[in-house]
């Protein structure tokens, strides 16, 4: 496994995390008995995996991480999960909510503190409301150890040209920050992480293959939508070679492996969060992380005929 630095937090985490949310949420969207996941996760510290990422948001997913976590010494992880701010679209009211939320998910995931939390999934317009209110509860859930840093993570469907991180990025106050960025969403590496290079925040990629590079078929779909869209012109795209990259060089094995190849290329990422149900997916996905990335030629065309767009899923 490579190892990046999260940002200000010093803290060294895996290339590769483990998203616990998204399509799959660790198997449980697919009905996997929960021992497969505890299979899953535990293969995901074996292969390396050191950062896990979740939220009371996924189902059970904090609960199966407790499971599958129990008895693994806690310095060999990072644990991160989140706040939901909102009740339906309107921002939580009582500041006590985070604390409450903070200390549910400790005794359900069976730890003593949290290296990570952050605030899930906050939009443009409420952005300064939910900081206002809940980070002085933030605050003092650090100063009693139960967390060791505060991040925020943006809503990938609504907000895909990251107009809340620009905001907040710029504010200098967050340790880390959660984005979606990869060949379908490529406007981060204009603004977004720059700005979270000049202020140490870590990032953690999320979403880089979703709902729309899980295969060749689902790739060509999407194309084929964005074409209709006319967001795509003069489409390369075939079933053997969905991304077109065989036009400067030799087609990559699975746009899977091209995704997250891409996600992870700048430095300014720390984690490329893989979301899984499925164990060989897992191994496959880390080895694609790890094996020689897209060449200059193959990023350059990818930048070329992607980077205009910000795909929502
Ligand atoms: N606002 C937020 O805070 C927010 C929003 C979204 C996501 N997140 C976090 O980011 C994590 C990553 O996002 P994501 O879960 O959407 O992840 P993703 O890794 O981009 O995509 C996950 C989807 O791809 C499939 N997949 C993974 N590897 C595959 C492979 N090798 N071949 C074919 N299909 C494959 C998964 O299904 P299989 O089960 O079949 O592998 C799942 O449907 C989430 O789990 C969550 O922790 C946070």
């Amino acid at each position: 496994m490579d190892y990046r630095t999260l940002g200000r937090t010093g803290l060294r985490v895996s290339l590769a995390g483990l998203g616990t949310g998204g399509p799959a949420r660790i198997g449980q969207s697919a009905g996997l008995p929960e021992a497969e996941s505890h299979r899953l996760i535990r293969e995901a510290l074996d292969l390396g995996i050191n950062l896990l990422d979740t939220s009371p948001a996924y189902g059970g997913s904090e609960a199966l991480l407790g499971g599958a976590l129990a008895g693994v010494p806690r310095d060999r992880y990072v644990l991160a999960t989140k706040f939901p701010p909102y009740q339906g679209k309107t921002v939580k009211q009582d500041p006590q909510d985070l604390m409450r939320s903070l200390e549910n998910s400790l005794r359900v995931m069976g730890v003593d503190y949290i290296d990570v939390l952050q605030y899930h999934g906050v939009r443009p317009e409420s952005y300064r409301e939910v900081v206002d209110r809940f980070q002085p509860v933030a605050e003092e859930a650090r100063r009693q150890g139960k967390i060791g840093y505060i991040g925020i993570t943006e809503t990938a469907a609504n907000d895909p040209e990251h107009r809340m991180l620009e905001v907040a990025l710029a504010e200098g106050i967050w340790d880390t920050c959660m984005i979606k960025h990869g060949i379908l969403n490529q406007r981060a590496a204009q603004r977004v992480l720059p700005l979270a290079e000049e202020h140490g925040v870590g990032v953690f990629v999320m979403a880089s293959v979703r709902r729309s590079l899980r295969s060749a078929e689902e790739a060509l779909a999407t194309f084929h939508e964005m074409e209709a869209q006319g967001l795509l012109q003069d489409l390369a795209a075939t079933p053997e070679d969905p991304l077109g990259l065989g036009q400067v060089g030799q087609p990559v094995p699975s746009v899977t492996r091209a995704a997250y190849q891409f996600a992870a290329q700048s430095q300014a990422v720390s984690t490329v969060l893989v979301g899984t149900g499925n164990i060989e997916h897992l191994r496959q996905n880390v080895a694609d992380i790890l094996s020689p990335g897209l060449s200059q030629e193959q990023m350059a065309y990818l930048q070329r005929t992607y980077g205009h767009l910000a795909w929502p899923t």
